[in-house]
């Protein structure tokens, strides 16, 4: 799948984002090498601690279903009632993805639609970083 088809897979999965306390929506549309697609929104919690990121969501869903091959992620997010903007991963975020992706390789696609989005590298966004290959994994 190319990187505009995976931000309109992001961009519809933001709709399903569960945000009351900060209404800041984001959808997140997951990659894998065998050309399956996993969406994720973010869904808080009244406690907040418990919230949980679209780019964690559409992981866990994947890693949960079996998926362990991952090839880029598209992230779209912004304020429910505000202007498109650009959401890049939180810290958080980008480790869980240094837990299943080659950093060199790994996609992360951050944009508003098909015609407005940027691609990193999670080794550039995640520099320097701790991961399975560090305890020789
Ligand atoms: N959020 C995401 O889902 N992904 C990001 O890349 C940045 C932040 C969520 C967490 C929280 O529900 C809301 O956006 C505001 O931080």
């Amino acid at each position: 799948m190319d990187e505009r088809a995976l931000i309109r897979e992001a961009v519809a999965a933001r709709r399903m984002s569960y945000a009351p306390y900060s209404s800041f929506m984001v959808g997140a549309a997951l990659f894998c090498g065998n050309g399956a697609v996993y969406r994720g929104c973010n869904i808080e919690n009244a406690a907040y601690g418990p919230s949980n990121c679209a780019e964690r969501t559409a992981f866990f869903k994947a890693v949960s279903e079996g998926e362990r091959d991952f090839a880029a992620i598209a992230v779209a997010g912004w304020p429910k009632d505000g202007k498109p903007g650009f959401a890049w991963p939180c810290g958080v975020c980008r480790q869980v993805m240094a837990e299943f992706c080659d950093p060199a390789s790994f996609r992360i696609i951050v944009g508003t639609d098909e015609d407005n989005y940027t691609v990193r590298t999670l080794a550039e966004l995640l520099p320097e970083g701790f991961g399975p290959a560090s305890l020789g994994i």
